[in-house]
């Protein structure tokens, strides 16, 4: 499974390259609007940190909006992912877009039906969201399920990127059904190593070797 760093905060996914995690970035304009920077200079900068995907999504809603955006976006760095919503226009431009070889992460996916018509447009990712089906008391894991036999079924080469991730649960759910990527907030990716039997572990290990004496 590869793993993106959700957000905008360069130095957070600086962190996390750090640790040997950043296969990639995704943003989001709600990401975008909290990082307090501007769209195009922020995705420049982050381009330069990983040549990993760097998914940038448009906000126009139409499709000629769309493209004209897709246009400025791809332009930025080669690894950018333009990324539109599941729409028909969205739709209708990550056709396009694919077709011209543009590598397109469609989003605010949240039905099996949804994920099976961004295959069928040549969606590179799909990123359906666990977290706010969650929210509405719907299971996000389930989609993710779906999604992955349905891909299975026709052979669809979309990577399923599991996105709205809030916890480690998310990931080892992801991870056990066979989700290609996983996009999360950094405190999530950070959070993977932890257990407290570790550190208890850690502590004894070092307490008993103290009485050794001895130093390697
Ligand atoms: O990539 C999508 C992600 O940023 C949405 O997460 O927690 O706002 O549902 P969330």
């Amino acid at each position: 499974m590869k793993f993106f760093a959700d957000t905008g905060d360069v130095a957070e996914i600086r962190e996390i390259q750090a640790m040997g995690l950043l296969d990639g970035v995704t943003t989001n304009p709600s990401l975008i609007a909290k990082s307090g920077r501007q769209f195009k200079e922020v995705i420049a900068e982050i381009c330069t940190i990983t040549d990993g995907p760097v998914s940038a999504e448009v906000a126009a809603l139409d499709f000629d909006g769309m493209m004209k955006e897709a246009n400025v976006l791809r332009k930025i760095a080669k690894n950018v992912a333009v990324k539109v919503p599941l729409t028909v226009d969205g739709l209708k431009a990550c056709k396009a877009l694919s077709s011209e070889g543009t590598m397109v992460n469609v989003t605010l996916c949240f039905s099996p039906n949804q994920a099976l018509l961004a295959a069928k447009a040549g969606a590179y990712f799909i990123s359906p969201f666990i977290g706010r089906l969650d929210d509405i008391h719907l299971d996000g894991i389930d989609l993710i399920g779906e999604i992955r036999q349905i891909y299975d079924n026709y052979d669809f080469k979309t990577n399923i990127l599991a996105a709205s991730i809030r916890s480690a649960n998310h990931i080892k759910d992801c991870a056990l059904i066979g989700a290609d990527y996983a996009t999360a907030p950094p405190a999530v990716l950070k959070s993977l190593v932890k257990h407290p039997l570790t550190d208890k572990g850690i502590e004894q290990f070092l307490a008993d070797w103290k009485k050794t004496g001895q130093t390697i």
